[in-house]
């Protein structure tokens, strides 16, 4: 049963939000079997799937795309799609751009910092949105935690503040000291969802590919449940050794495929 706005605003203060990115059909196909209530399907896919340095690369193109698979892979799972960068600079255009990834299979959207008019304009619209406040990757020049300075905290609180005020049903807090985002859930309505924002949120969001272990870098906020990228080496080896010794596939006996999953 796919979960909107209003179940995910009950939840708050009930039962902790788990979200996790996807970008692909097979992987939301597991997120969706294990239950998970929404995927994000965020502009980190610039990064961890396509090799950029940023996710100011990322287009509506590829976000369309990559939306079209997960949603393929999850028909029955709330989709969250990342506004890229420069797609939600006024109301106007970030209401073609949302109607874009809406089209694509989103049911709602999330675009970054606290864009009072655009996110007013898109709800005004129907649009469904998640706002994302603390480290706002498309803008910032570091990776570094924000909010350590008391008028860095109080800008963050008021942006939350404003983001909720505009119309949002739920917001990103990422990489901000644990006591803030603490005392931002106290002081909003909608649910937060924290990454790398401690324990007080209400719900967590990994990168997929960060919980997988598939890739070269590791946020140190994050964890890996697993070590996929071990695999894909150990795996890509096996299959060199047994084509050079002749024993795959000549030796039919060794097929594991069922034809089926
Ligand atoms: O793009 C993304 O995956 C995100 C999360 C890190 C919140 O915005
Ligand atoms: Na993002």
């Amino acid at each position: 049963m796919t979960l909107h706005a209003a179940d995910f605003i009950a939840r708050k203060g009930n039962k902790p939000i788990t979200m996790l990115t996807a970008y692909t059909c097979p992987v939301a196909r597991g997120i969706e079997a294990a239950g998970v209530p929404v995927i994000l399907v965020g502009d980190t896919v610039g990064m961890v799937e396509m090799g950029f340095a940023s996710t100011r690369d990322v287009t509506l193109e590829h976000m369309e795309y990559h939306i079209g698979a997960v949603r393929r892979g999850a028909p029955d799972t709330h989709i969250i799609g990342d506004l890229p960068y420069l797609t939600d600079t006024d109301p106007q255009t970030a209401l073609a751009s949302a109607q874009r990834l809406i089209a694509a299979g989103a049911n709602s959207i999330k675009l970054e910092g606290p864009k009072a008019e655009v996110i007013r304009h898109l709800v005004d619209n129907g649009i469904a949105v998640v706002g994302h406040t603390g480290l706002t990757p498309q803008t910032a020049t570091s990776f570094k935690k924000v909010g350590n300075t008391d008028a860095e905290a109080q800008r963050i609180v008021q942006e939350a503040k404003l983001i909720e005020a505009s119309g949002a049903f739920m917001v990103v807090l990422e990489h901000i000291p644990y006591t803030l985002a603490g005392q931002i859930t106290q002081a909003l309505g909608i649910p937060t969802i924290g990454i790398g924002a401690g324990p007080e949120c209400d719900g967590q969001v990994l990168v997929i590919n960060d919980a997988l272990g598939l890739g070269d870098y590791w946020p140190p906020f994050s964890k890996q449940y697993a070590h996929v990228s071990d695999t894909i080496v150990k795996v890509a080896r096996d299959f060199t050794a047994e084509v050079e010794t002749l024993e795959f596939p000549n030796n039919i006996i060794q097929f594991t495929g069922t034809g089926k999953r």
